[in-house]
């Protein structure tokens, strides 16, 4: 799909939202919708969980404290904001920073499906539980114990997922200390690479060497895995 083609649909796409503003409170609520932004023709596409108090003022993801952060280090290891592309799971502000809900996980998960078929990236990389809980809807284990992945299957190849009911089971189901700074195949052409949310990285030093040491693995080892695709 040509560049001009995926801003075309994305824009589409983000105008069809405004139909959330009668079924979610925080929809009603919220100054602004945080779309994603970035360059749609970026192979990498960074999936974050929910805007805050600046991102809600702002209208852009990860522009508060720790989007300050997560940019930061994002550069410290040779990646520019404007060459990746970033979005929420959920676009609209959940009030005082709550966690997003199961409800509206669910009814935003249309629209991020449809971003990343628009996208079409090559690596996701989740930051935090809730955007890993997403990807992991269609996970299999091998093994429940050491948690080493089978399949992922396909967003789009699943038409009856992101249910209220999935999702929940679903995240009761892993641990984001199991699988973060890893690589992982969810399809023929894709990768998902688990990090902590960067606010995470704010609250300590350790939390914050255990972030930068995913960053550098990933930038690391994502030439070798795009080169793989
Ligand atoms: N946290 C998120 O998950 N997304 C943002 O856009 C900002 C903070």
């Amino acid at each position: 799909m040509s560049k001009i083609v995926k801003i075309k649909k994305l824009e589409k796409l983000y105008g069809e939202m405004e139909f959330l503003r009668g079924k979610l409170e925080i929809c009603a609520s919220c100054k602004n919708f945080v779309k994603g932004t970035g360059d749609v023709d970026s192979k990498i596409l960074f999936v974050g969980e929910a805007p805050g108090r600046d991102e809600d003022l702002q209208g852009e993801p990860f522009v508060g404290r720790s989007g300050k952060l997560f940019i930061k280090i994002l550069e410290e290891n040779n990646f520019l904001r404007k060459e990746i592309f970033i979005t929420n799971i959920v676009k609209c502000r959940p009030p005082e920073n709550r966690d997003p809900s199961i409800e509206e996980i669910s009814l935003f998960s249309k629209i991020l499906k449809q971003e990343v078929e628009i996208l079409n990236p090559k690596i996701i990389v989740t930051l935090g539980r809730i955007s890993l809980g997403f990807f992991l809807e269609n996970v299999k284990f091998k093994n429940q114990n050491t948690k080493e992945i089978v399949e992922i299957m396909d967003l789009k190849n699943k038409k009856d997922n992101h249910n209220e009911l999935s999702l929940q089971k679903n995240f009761l189901n892993f641990k984001i200390s199991d699988l973060h700074g890893k690589f992982f195949k969810i399809s023929k052409n894709r990768f998902l690479f688990p990090m902590y949310h960067p606010s995470f990285a704010l609250r300590g030093r350790k939390n914050l060497e255990s972030f930068r040491k995913d960053f550098e693995i990933f930038s690391k080892d994502f030439l070798k895995i795009y080169e793989k695709i």
